[in-house]
């Protein structure tokens, strides 16, 4: 074949494609090499992959591992919930600064992502069932005076933008007071607080408690607060998205009552929950 042929017949072929795709090729059109064959039968609708958003920079929550896979507890529920439910998934990193507008314009199906349900949130998405419990924890140099939220008052403190730290401690500092240094991602607020750029951190306990224990080097501690409520993370649907609501629900009920919560959180945390 001359070039110029391949180029057409690579063409025809992509038509042919696009037609069958959009559900208007004829058969013959489609293949003619296989007209003699009898008609295959209609392969059935395949079920459609759910986008599942995730900001994976959360360990142990949701991470990328050194091959690029994103992984962790939220990861592993997810997955299993899928599983219960009939559903297939599959993650894509979304970065936590806009990653809600990305139910609301369609671009992800759900998302994942230590998502602490709040009233503010629940105006805008639906949530699951809660599948974890948090709250705030401090991390500061080891050698601070800290001892209580209140002592960050006067200190310039790191928190992810628009996460439930960052709500926690604008209550306290002010919202728009220039000591909240406002970071993209928790190890970034942790970096410089390494740095010195900052002296303390709020995030969640889980993150905060696996960075210090993996990172013995930064001269970390922790300090909570028996003033910070407790958080319930859910995954995130579109607001009025009942009917994936109510499958990921059933799937995480399975999921509790069958033990497979239980073992995914041993796995992580190292001991059955509750
Ligand atoms: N639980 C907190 C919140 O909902 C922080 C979640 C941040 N998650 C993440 N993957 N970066 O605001």
């Amino acid at each position: 074949m001359t070039t110029i042929h391949r180029r057409f017949a690579l063409a025809a072929a992509g038509l042919a494609a696009v037609l069958a795709l959009a559900g208007c090729g004829k058969q013959e059109a489609a293949a003619p090499a296989a007209a003699s064959a009898p008609p295959a039968p209609p392969a059935p609708p395949a079920a459609r992959v759910l986008v599942v958003g995730t900001d994976a920079a959360y360990t142990p929550f949701e991470s990328q591992n050194e091959k690029g896979e994103i992984v962790g507890f939220d990861i592993d529920i997810v997955n299993a919930v899928a599983k219960k439910a009939g559903l297939e998934v599959k993650f894509v990193n979304t970065p936590w600064e806009g990653i809600f507008n990305t139910l609301d314009q369609g671009d992800r199906d759900l998302l994942v992502s230590a998502i602490t349900i709040t009233p503010e949130r629940r105006q805008t998405m639906d949530f699951s069932q809660p599948y974890f419990d948090a709250r705030q924890l401090i991390a500061v140099r080891s050698d601070a005076s800290v001892t209580r939220f209140e002592d960050l008052k006067t200190l310039k403190v790191g928190v992810q933008n628009g996460t439930t730290g960052d709500e926690v401690v604008g209550k306290l500092l002010g919202k728009s007071n220039a000591s909240i240094k406002r970071f993209e991602s928790t190890p970034l607020a942790l970096k410089e607080l390494e740095a010195g750029g900052v002296q303390a951190v709020v995030a969640d306990n889980g993150v905060v408690a696996h960075y210090l224990a993996n990172n013995a080097g930064a001269g970390f501690k922790t300090v909570s607060d028996a003033g910070f409520a407790t958080e319930q993370y859910g995954l995130a649907v579109k607001k009025g998205n009942a009917e994936l609501l109510a499958r990921l629900d059933q799937g995480l009920a399975g999921i509790k009552a069958d033990g497979s919560y239980d073992r995914i959180y041993a796995a992580h945390f190292g001991a059955a929950s509750k």
